[in-house]
């Protein structure tokens, strides 16, 4: 890292660059949202122009429209959330049709997530996208269950997580990020495993299984009894998980996630070897947080004198 000549500590906000290379696509900064918590983004657009971030990473699709879950689907715990909702969307057409041409007239990067309950549903949502334009890459949600083989989900072992990616790398016209679970051993031995069935990248990391009962009634606060648990209870875990990976394969670009709220938590993310940072629940408190941080992160990189935000990744410190 550079400090400025002259004064040798800050910067001229406005020189510092925040573009990154997310595996050929160029964001103009860092800053992307988690799917399921900004949907395709038209709905924050009326607070802010949503062109501004890096990318938009969408909710998951699948090939068929999905109700997702009875209600109750979600559940605040301390410093995180509980969710069921059960990949509810309209299903890649509509999506296409609605969404993505949405979407195609910000001109903003798009990731588009997609999700399937068998291998052959992940293929056929991805043979959808090709040709459609617009698209920078797509996030396959191996958090799945694989209803091939006993509900498990696919993330959990690095076989079917390989056979998924291979799958949709084989129709794919764009760059394909897998998507991580942690509620694994070794992140890192899944994350290879992807990586050697074609993946051009990494998303890290889904939300981990929790649980919360209702002491009155005992019933389970969520409906479908498990949820995923996100938000900033999760953010070690998530630190962690980046820090493995990037520990077992440098070359490889991520987008990381989990509790991320603050400028502080993006510098975090960053410097453990995250290339993009995905914003997930902080959008239900602050829908305009995504913003908020773009303007934060310049100015906390100018004050400190650094120049640009990619001499920043990968730079964890050791102890001496
Ligand atoms: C309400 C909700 C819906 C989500 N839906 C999806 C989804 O459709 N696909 C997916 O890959 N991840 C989904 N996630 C997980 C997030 O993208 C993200 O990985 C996780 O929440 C951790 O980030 P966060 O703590 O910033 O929210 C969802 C999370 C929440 C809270």
């Amino acid at each position: 890292m550079t400090a400025d000549a002259d004064t040798a500590v800050g910067r001229d906000p406005a020189t510092i660059d925040l573009s990154v290379d997310l595996a050929g696509t160029t964001m103009a900064n860092p800053i992307t949202t988690a799917s399921g918590c900004f949907a395709s983004g038209a709905e924050i657009d009326r607070f802010f122009d949503i062109s501004q971030l890096g990318a938009i990473v969408t909710k998951s699709i699948t090939i068929e429209p999905r109700e997702g879950l009875p209600p109750p689907r979600m559940h605040e715990t301390p410093s995180g959330m509980l969710n069921a909702i059960g990949l509810q969307n309209p299903g890649v057409d509509t999506w296409i049709e609605r969404d993505l041409r949405w979407l195609q007239g910000k001109g903003v990067p798009v990731v588009v997530s997609i999700a399937g309950k068998s291998i052959d549903e992940f293929r056929l949502v991805a043979q959808q996208l090709v040709g459609k334009g617009g698209i920078a890459a797509i996030e396959v949600n191996l958090s799945c269950p694989n209803v091939e083989h006993r509900g498990l989900v696919f993330a959990c072992q690095p076989g079917p997580s390989q056979a998924v990616i291979s799958a949709v790398k084989d129709v794919a016209d764009v760059p394909v990020f897998g998507k991580l679970t942690p509620d694994v051993t070794d992140i890192a031995e899944i994350a290879r495993a992807v990586v050697d069935a074609g993946a051009d990248g990494l998303s890290l990391i889904n939300t981990t299984l929790g649980m919360a009962i209702d002491p009155e009634t005992g019933r389970p606060r969520i409906r479908n009894t498990f949820g995923g648990l996100s938000g900033p209870a999760i953010r070690p875990m998530a630190v962690r998980a980046v820090h493995q990976v990037h520990q077992a394969r440098p070359d490889v670009p991520i987008i990381g996630m989990g509790g991320v709220r603050t400028v502080q938590d993006v510098v975090e993310m960053v410097r453990v070897g995250a290339t993009a940072v995905a914003i997930g629940t902080a959008n239900f408190a602050d829908p305009l947080v995504t913003q908020r941080l773009l303007g934060e992160l310049r100015t906390w990189l100018a004050d400190r004198g650094i120049a640009s935000i990619a001499e920043l990744r990968g730079t964890v410190q050791p102890w001496q």
